[in-house]
């Protein structure tokens, strides 16, 4: 096998479905082909783990402090304060998982919109990246971000809608995250979007232990698995699987702001 090095920009390994393996999975992800992961927060309380987590694996685990929309009734101006002294943290690479989810609902959308409002306007004040959850609200989602603009870096995480609403993205300077959804039989709208973006704005991400691909989805995903991801979007865009490794490795360390290992 030839050497590819992949970086995961979207893991939550600290889900309870890795309770069981995660320190020799995550030991094991470089001789599996992953360099670099990048884990995401969803609620306070995630956040001194993802650092705790972050310095048990320097130089492989990196991440991502913030709230996710789901949990945005319980964001205060405590919680934006807890983020910001996160970032202090040097593994601490961008503002996230953060956004809008119209699809569960488990917050209200008025707090949601507040939620996500603020930390977008911390991580423009800090000059970080976003990683962004949007489903189902593309508008208002749009609404926000377009808001922000003025210095917004970041990723929309497993992007999976057309490619009118990539061109939207792309042109407010973000990168499209592609995870396993790429694999699935219903992704058409996503196929044709994968092969019109340019390459140096495509991410390769897992969501793991969620979105799987496949031919294993349904199982617990992990970082290693983004290697089929990638088979299908070299295959896609008829590009060589090594050297679209090498592009998107490069994507995740420049947006994230991480020194070549
Ligand atoms: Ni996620």
């Amino acid at each position: 096998m030839e050497a590819i090095r992949l970086f995961d920009t979207h893991a939550h390994l600290l889900d309870g479905r890795f309770d069981e393996d995660r320190e020799a999975l995550i030991s094991g992800l470089p001789a599996r082909g992953v360099a670099c992961v990048l884990e995401a927060a969803c609620e306070a309380a995630d956040i001194p783990r993802v650092i705790a987590l972050c310095e048990r694996h320097p130089g492989l685990v990196y991440g991502a402090a913030g709230i996710h929309p789901h949990s945005a009734s319980e964001f205060t101006g405590e919680t934006l304060a807890q983020i910001e002294s996160a970032l202090a943290h040097p593994a601490i690479r961008a503002v996230g998982e953060i956004g809008l989810d119209y699809h569960y609902d488990f917050s209200p959308r008025e707090a949601q919109k507040a939620c996500f409002d603020a930390q977008l306007a911390l991580a423009g004040r800090r000059g970080r990246p976003v990683v962004i959850h949007d489903r189902e609200a593309h508008g208002d989602c749009l609404d926000l971000l377009r808001a922000h603009r003025d210095g917004l870096q970041g990723v929309m995480h497993c992007f999976s809608g057309s490619y009118e609403m990539a061109r939207a993205c792309l042109d407010l300077g973000l990168y499209l995250g592609i995870g396993g959804s790429l694999t699935f039989k219903n992704a058409k709208k996503l196929l044709e979007t994968v092969q019109k973006a340019p390459r140096d704005r495509l991410l390769l991400e897992t969501d793991c232990p969620y979105m799987t691909p496949e031919p294993f989805r349904g199982r617990r995903n992990d970082p290693s698995l983004a290697r089929l991801t990638l088979a299908r979007l070299a295959a896609l865009r008829g590009e060589d699987e090594a050297a679209l490794a090498a592009a998107l490795y490069e994507n995740g360390l420049r947006l994230f702001g991480i020194a070549a290992g």
